[in-house]
């Protein structure tokens, strides 16, 4: 089964959101596990500090490799080892669906979750540490990003979302859309609302005018808005053209 292993200084903002909705569901029923470590029981002194000022000095504090150390040996020890090691950061390896789900497909994932300035560098190094980041932003601390890996994981786990089709369809997919094109458009009741009319095709009953339509919506929208994704498209069509 799969499992999420964080070690963070804040295991109280866990499970949050990822214990409702189907994600939620799935925790419930055993389809995946998530575990919890405080950082700050692994501290060594008197007074469980976890962090301390830099070296070559500047602002704020650097959580310490021994205790970052200790409390990965701790979670493999109580675990396992896992199938793999991450430090959330915003220097880390960018997040996208391909990411998603090579990390979905793994036995096992352990969530590093930084606070302050980061962690020691010699323990990101010792550990084999992947640093992986959800994008160019900087966040306070790692669990918010930890909580957005997990459930992009969680969702393509067998049962989770009860419906593979919509895996299939949706933006960065592999499925019928093919390509990693962003998705189409989507409309429900009424039919008309603020005098905006559901386009006609929609309405036909016509599934292959359905379906071209939507690829069609799909080309479009991605060319518009992430040309770069239009481009690798583009690509990947020509190459299996001539593949054939
Ligand atoms: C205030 S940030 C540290 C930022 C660091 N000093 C820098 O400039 O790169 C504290 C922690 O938040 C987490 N974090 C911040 N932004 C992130 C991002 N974009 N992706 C993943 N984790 C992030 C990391 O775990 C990081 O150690």
């Amino acid at each position: 089964m799969w499992q999420a292993t964080i070690l963070t200084l804040f295991p109280d903002a866990f499970p949050g959101i990822l214990g409702a909705s189907l994600p939620g569901k799935g925790l419930k029923e055993g389809l995946w596990r998530l575990e919890t470590l405080d950082i700050r029981a692994f501290a060594r002194d008197k007074h469980a500090s976890v962090d301390d000022t830099p070296y070559g000095g500047g602002a704020g504090m650097v959580m310490r490799a021994d205790v970052i150390d200790a409390a990965i040996q701790g979670a493999e020890a109580k675990f396992g080892k896992p199938a793999r090691k991450i430090y959330l950061s915003p220097r880390g390896r960018v997040l996208d669906q391909a990411l998603v789900r090579e990390l979905a497909a793994a036995e096992s994932v352990l969530l590093l979750c930084g606070r302050y300035e980061g962690v020691d560098q010699r323990v990101i190094d010792a550990q084999g540490l992947e640093e992986v980041s959800i994008g160019d932003f900087v966040l306070a601390g790692g669990e918010v990003a930890a909580m957005v890996l997990i459930e992009a994981c969680v969702r393509l786990l067998p049962g989770v979302l009860g419906n593979a089709e919509t895996l299939g369809e949706e933006s960065f997919g592999i499925g019928a859309l093919g390509g990693g094109l962003l998705e189409y458009p989507h409309y429900t009741r009424p039919a008309e609302w603020q005098g905006a009319v559901v386009p006609e095709v929609l309405m036909s009953g016509h599934h292959e005018k359905i379906r071209v339509w939507r690829q069609e919506q799909a080309e479009k929208m991605t060319q518009l808005r992430r040309p770069d994704l239009y481009e690798r498209y583009v690509m990947s069509k020509k190459n299996a053209k001539e593949e054939k």
